[in-house]
């Protein structure tokens, strides 16, 4: 696979796909190429490390014309065998007889630390955030997260149309797994009633309830909650959340209530331009951190920067929860 002389990186997405893992491939691969390296495509996340050379070296035009698609023609995957020191062994010995002396890999949390366990075995990782959920603790946004919270967006707005039409409560899971960035934004975006999140607790009768009967009284005709998948997920019971909620909340107002899952429309789709900017210039970053030969970091935007953190250090950050917006969103929906 080696043409002799030239340095060689791979690039790999793994974990759920989102919007915008092409851009980042694209750009990764054309910076390394213009850097002088050779890029290996990794298919199937860590998984092409361990099977059946399910790599491709990549030209600049294996990667044209993907900038606007959304998923990832590189695949992905969640590899449990590569989650073991056996498999971390076998990926960095695969990289090694190769000469792939750097990855870059792009991905979530998940992602991060296997990177940082290829990094421990001799393999310089570098990391990009992309994941719809924005739940990447050491960057301020994900690639992916922008597209999906339009999608969102636009997906609520439809059902708004036909509650409005008759006057009734639209109950609403939008993803994210355990966090609630996704359904803040797009139940701000939305003018929803009430949002629930994981990350804050709620009172069903308080805060949603008795918001619409007070609403109600005051002429507010049909209304709109948005909730986390993160709020149903460790309840362990038969139905989801959202359809028993809407349940309640129709035997509690009297008001016809319906549930609404997105599920994973809010994964695909062309990426936003804020997206494809996101991803293309940490795309870049990353592919130049590899050239000068530095491994074991996240690529992140901190405050509009694009900036690099250790992947230990970035994997025990903590983000805070915007409570001022929840807040806000609660004041300005009544
Ligand atoms: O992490 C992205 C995400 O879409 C989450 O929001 C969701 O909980 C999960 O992936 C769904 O995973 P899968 O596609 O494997 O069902």
């Amino acid at each position: 696979m080696c043409r002799k002389g030239k340095r060689r990186i791979a690039v790999l997405t793994s974990g759920g796909d989102a919007p915008g893992m092409n851009a980042a491939v694209r750009a990764v691969t054309r910076t390394a190429i213009d850097n002088g390296m050779e890029v290996v495509g990794v298919y199937r996340g860590y998984n092409g490390l361990l099977h059946n050379d399910d790599v491709k070296i990549l030209g600049l035009r294996d990667v044209s014309d993907i900038i606007n698609s959304g998923g990832t023609m590189l695949f992905t995957a969640r590899s449990p065998e590569f989650n073991t020191p056996a498999g971390v062994k076998k990926a960095a010995d695969y990289c090694k007889k190769h000469n792939i002396e750097g990855v870059v890999a792009i991905g979530g949390d998940g992602t991060f630390r296997g990177a940082r366990d290829l990094t421990a075995a001799g393999i310089k990782c570098v990391c990009i955030p992309v994941t719809i959920d924005n739940d990447v603790s050491s960057s301020d946004y994900t690639i992916g997260f922008d597209t999906a919270m339009n999608t969102a967006m636009r997906m609520v707005d439809n059902i708004r149309d036909t509650a409005q039409s008759h006057d009734r409560c639209s109950v609403v899971e939008v993803m994210g797994r355990h966090a609630g960035y996704l359904a803040l934004h797009t139940g701000i975006a939305c003018g929803a009633s009430s949002i629930l999140v994981p990350e804050i607790e709620f009172d069903i009768q308080k805060d949603i309830i008795d918001r619409i009967i007070k609403e109600k009284a005051d002429k507010k005709q049909h209304f709109i909650i948005i909730v986390a998948e993160g709020v149903g997920l460790d309840r362990n019971e038969q139905r989801p959340y959202v359809e028993r909620l809407a349940e309640i909340i129709q035997n509690s107002t009297g008001i016809e209530s319906r549930h609404t899952i997105l599920g994973h429309v809010q994964r695909g789709g062309s990426p936003t331009v804020r997206d494809r900017v996101l991803a293309t210039s940490m795309g870049n970053y990353a592919a130049n951190l590899l050239n000068d030969n530095i491994g074991n970091r996240v690529v992140v935007i901190k405050d509009d920067k694009i900036t690099d953190y250790d992947i230990n250090e970035a994997l025990e950050m903590k983000k805070e929860f915007p409570r001022n917006l929840y807040d806000m969103a609660h004041v300005v929906s009544q």
